[in-house]
């Protein structure tokens, strides 16, 4: 008998395969605005110049309190209260990010202390823009196998700290936020259906942050030539992602035994307007079947797919039994796509006293690691190691400050 983390069914991989169903889902985004006329105070642009050449508005930026984990675990919490979760419930974050807060640990499991989930792995996902496609997929598959029963999946950024200010073609692109999917397993056909993931190393220098891994370690000539924020080959990437659109969303579609006009909605990585609106021409669709937010938010790199589901959701866009294709690209090169049937799953209605005992369990899930914390110090004190638990910067006082 396989099982991870507690999977009561207890199944055989492949065996009675369960679908993976979309149950939750939540946003969060920071609260500043900045608009194009904004960014035209600090570098050479103009609101009309990237309005026509990217279709992006205005964008959120990250304030001092928001970090990539707070921002996940805000899109957590909501798709938790979608699905009528417990965190305890939950066996697996997978988060998909770019802007983790450090190297190591992840993100993930600083998100998963913050939310009390106690019986969960967690671990993040590195794929650029496409680590959403790619962190679903897998969260899917760990179902489809019978491993699992409940996994969360998170897209979160912070790009704006990567970001080089001074550089007109990047800087004006991206923005900051996060979203969430709760996975769970369900004997009703649906779900993800099938997905498609890519990789072309050989392009890995058009979109990169040279410095601050282990080939490039920080060093004071790092810093001074600006090489720890997003350099980009802008042309190149707008080619390959063009490209790999329509042959991804083509492929997966046919993965799944389906034609473009079983399609209700494309939901596409928010980069560019003109790359959405090619993608749209190369697959012979109207652009009115695409989602488009990112006039409000650009390209939010992993969180861009899950907000615009979100959003589709709550503009009454998606609908029961509604076939979809999730689509994206980004730095690797790496691109994918999901093919997903939308399931009749209806919001709980969730009284004010369910909410107050879900923050309850928040603040329990707080007092918890800080009870951990401190016996570990109290631990380290009696068996001699008095550095044990903090090292310079505790991971857990982004959940405090919120
Ligand atoms: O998740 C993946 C993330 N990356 C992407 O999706 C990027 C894909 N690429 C793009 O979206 C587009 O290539 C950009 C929006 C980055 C640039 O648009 P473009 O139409 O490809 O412009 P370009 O690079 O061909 O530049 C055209 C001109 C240049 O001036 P010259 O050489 O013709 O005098 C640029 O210097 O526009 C200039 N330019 C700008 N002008 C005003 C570049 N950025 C700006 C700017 N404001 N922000």
């Amino acid at each position: 008998m396989f099982s991870i983390n507690g999977n009561k069914a207890g199944r055989r991989p492949g065996e009675g395969a369960p679908y993976a169903h979309i149950v939750g889902w939540g946003m969060a985004v920071p609260e500043k605005v900045v608009t194009n006329r904004d960014l035209s105070e600090i570098v050479d642009t103009s609101d009309e110049w990237i309005v026509s050449r990217t279709g992006i508005r205005e964008r959120r930026i990250a304030g001092p309190r928001d970090t990539t984990a707070s921002l996940a675990i805000r899109a957590a919490r909501q798709a938790l209260g979608v699905a009528n979760l417990k965190p305890r419930e939950v066996q697996l974050i997978i988060l998909a990010t770019s802007s983790p807060e450090y190297i190591f640990p992840s993100t993930a499991s600083i998100v998963q202390d913050a939310l009390g989930a106690t019986n969960a792995g967690a671990f993040d996902l590195s794929a650029a823009c496409s680590g959403f496609i790619y962190a679903l997929s897998l969260g899917a598959q760990m179902i489809r196998s019978g491993a699992l029963e409940t996994v969360l999946v998170i897209g979160s950024e912070t790009l704006s700290r990567l970001v080089n200010w001074t550089d007109r073609e990047t800087c004006i692109l991206f923005g900051d936020g996060a979203g969430a999917f709760v996975l769970q397993a369900r004997e009703q056909p649906g779900g993800v259906l099938s997905s498609i993931l890519r990789s072309d190393g050989s392009g890995g220098d058009l979109l990169i942050i040279p410095a601050g891994g282990s080939k490039l370690p920080t060093t004071a000539d790092t810093v001074r030539d600006n090489l720890h924020t997003i350099a980009m080959n802008g042309r190149e990437v707008y080619r390959f992602a063009t490209r790999v659109m329509v042959s991804a969303a083509k492929e997966v579609v046919a993965s799944a035994g389906l034609t473009l006009d079983d399609l209700s909605l494309i939901i596409p990585h928010q980069a560019n307007l003109r790359i959405i609106q090619a993608a749209a021409r190369g697959l012979g669709l109207p652009e009115e079947r695409f989602m488009i937010n990112l006039d409000r938010y650009g390209n939010t790199s992993t969180a861009s797919i899950p907000i615009a589901v979100c959003e589709a959701v709550s503009q009454g866009r998606i609908q029961p039994g509604d076939n979809m294709v999730l689509v994206g690209f980004g730095a690797g090169l790496t691109w994918g796509a999901t093919m997903l049937s939308w399931a009749a799953v209806t919001p709980p209605q969730v009284s004010r006293w369910e909410r107050i005992r879900r923050q309850g369990l928040y603040a329990v899930a707080r007092a918890r690691s800080v009870a951990r914390r401190s016996w570990r110090h109290v631990e380290g004190l009696v068996w001699g190691s008095q550095e044990s638990g903090e090292v310079r910067q505790a991971p857990v006082e982004v959940e405090q400050k919120m």
